[in-house]
């Protein structure tokens, strides 16, 4: 799928600040720090659209972008930042929480994990929760130029083995790197697929 256009289309706190148009949504979570507004940019072509920072806890806010005219990206805060204070990570944790149960037009959540390491229980418990509430995601692996082909390879498989002791089936899985532009084509691809099916 070709990106003929985005734009910054909003960012909200609150379910009724979000866009007033609605239209198929399609939203990146993870811990914070693994790449999630990176990835937005890459897939836009626009290093600029999302804010990105080497200091986790960058992205506050949920932040909509309007794709093609047609459907949004949607740049979501970060689980489990610990240097948050309480009060700020419950903040965050609510706005993340709202989000989700509350987007009838979120197609599909891609939730991020950085290549180089396991999966940990905060995102264990994130995934549980999607799992509870129906919530259809997929995997990225965010920062696949920072290892090694095999050693990816075996993290991967030990993550599989992890999910495998409660999840039936697996989810999707998809690798990236914003630096080497890496799964862009897959990721839009996979976007693409499930927009055909509305
Ligand atoms: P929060 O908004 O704080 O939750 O973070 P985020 O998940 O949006 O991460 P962000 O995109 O801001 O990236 C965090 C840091 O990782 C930045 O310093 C990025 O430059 C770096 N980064 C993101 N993606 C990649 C990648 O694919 N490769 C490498 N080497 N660095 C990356
Ligand atoms: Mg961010």
């Amino acid at each position: 799928m070709k990106i003929t256009s985005a734009t910054f289309a909003g960012s909200s706190t609150k379910a009724e600040q979000r866009p007033a148009r609605r239209l198929p949504e399609f939203a990146f979570i993870g811990r914070s720090n693994v790449g999630k507004s990176s990835l937005i940019n890459m897939l836009c072509n626009n290093a600029r659209l999302a804010m990105t920072s080497s200091t986790p806890g960058k992205t506050k806010v949920v932040n909509h972008f309007l794709i093609n005219d047609n459907w949004y990206l949607v740049d979501l805060p970060g689980y489990g930042y610990a240097k948050l204070d309480r009060k700020g990570r419950d903040e965050l944790r609510r706005l993340i929480d709202e989000y989700i149960c509350d987007s009838q037009d979120l197609m599909n959540l891609f939730v991020l994990i950085d290549s180089r390491h396991d999966i940990t229980k905060i995102d264990l418990d994130f995934i549980h929760q999607l799992g509870e509430r129906g919530i259809p995601f997929s995997i990225i692996y965010t920062k696949a130029d920072k290892v090694g082909v095999n050693v990816l390879k075996a993290t991967m498989e030990r993550n599989c083995r992890t999910l495998e002791e409660e999840w039936e089936e697996l989810p999707d899985m998809l690798v990236s790197s914003s630096q080497d532009r890496k799964g862009r084509e897959e990721i839009l691809a996979y976007i693409e697929k499930i927009l055909k099916t509305i």
